[in-house]
């Protein structure tokens, strides 16, 4: 596993593509309502991310992603394709952002509510919320990899939850995804050491019914099986000599 250590100047670089991208989702929040597109909401975000931040959104082009933001509804799990969908009341969606500011990326993702959410819903959102915390919650020197998917796995599983396992959190700095692979499920104790210095994600993907994914014809759309909601947060986090610093809290979390 090449698992990068940042310098000191690289953590600065990364802090400030962390801010840049939870600003986007700062900046997105107003305009998710009933009868807006996901297109329109990628062409908002893209605007702002390219002439306001002078930065580069992440997924534009990446292994052939068409759009700028990734975008899922309901009961797509991960990696919607922003388009002619409108949001109506009642929808839930993820906004996953990734920029790159001087070389460095930052990646965060929220969900937003269009109107009142049903009860499932909120719940699913709430879950896997608070598993993204416990999550991060465990890093830090010292800890293992198998700390964190613990920690998820269980706050989830006890909450009659599933945790996706096809997708996992990364490590991110120069490169989007690099080493190593943070899992959300897994056992304590095992799992690679973290030290201070790496940088990494993670962004718990939690479904109200199995765990079972399955891929749209699209190439990148991912749903759940059963057709059951779900739900996803991400933060970038660095970890520190005495725990770790989360690079993409936004406004209110500051
Ligand atoms: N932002 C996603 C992640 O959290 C990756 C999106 S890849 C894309 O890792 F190509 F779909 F944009
Ligand atoms: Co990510
Ligand atoms: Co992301």
């Amino acid at each position: 596993m090449n698992v990068t250590i940042k310098t000191p100047s690289e953590q600065d670089k990364m802090r400030v593509a962390g801010r840049l991208a939870a600003d986007v989702l700062d900046m997105i929040a107003e305009y998710v309502k009933a009868g807006i597109t996901t297109g329109e909401l990628n062409q908002i975000c893209h605007e702002y991310i390219v002439e306001t931040q002078d930065a580069i959104p992440a997924p534009l082009n990446y292994r052939g992603f068409p759009k700028s933001i990734c975008t899922s509804v309901n009961h797509v799990v991960c990696h919607g394709i922003p388009g002619e969908r409108r949001l109506k009341s009642g929808d839930i969606l993820n906004i996953d952002i990734t920029v790159i500011k001087d070389e460095f990326h930052g990646d965060t993702s929220r969900m937003f509510f269009v109107g009142k959410p049903g009860v499932q819903a909120e719940r699913v959102s709430k879950v896997a919320f608070e598993a993204l915390w416990l999550g991060i919650e465990q890093l830090g020197p010292g800890k293992r990899l198998g700390d964190i998917g613990q920690a998820i796995q269980e706050h989830v599983e006890k909450n009659r939850c599933s945790v996706v396992r096809e997708y996992c959190g990364h490590g991110i700095g120069r490169v989007f995804h690099e080493d190593p692979q943070v899992l959300h499920y897994g056992e304590a104790g095992t799992g690679m050491e973290l030290k201070a210095g790496m940088t990494m994600t993670v962004e718990p993907m939690v479904n109200a019914g199995k765990r079972h994914v399955r891929l749209l014809p699209d190439g990148w759309t991912v749903v759940t099986k059963d057709h059951t909601l779900s739900a996803q947060w991400e933060h970038t986090v660095l970890i520190t000599d005495t725990g770790h610093e989360v690079l993409t809290l936004g406004a209110d979390q500051r």
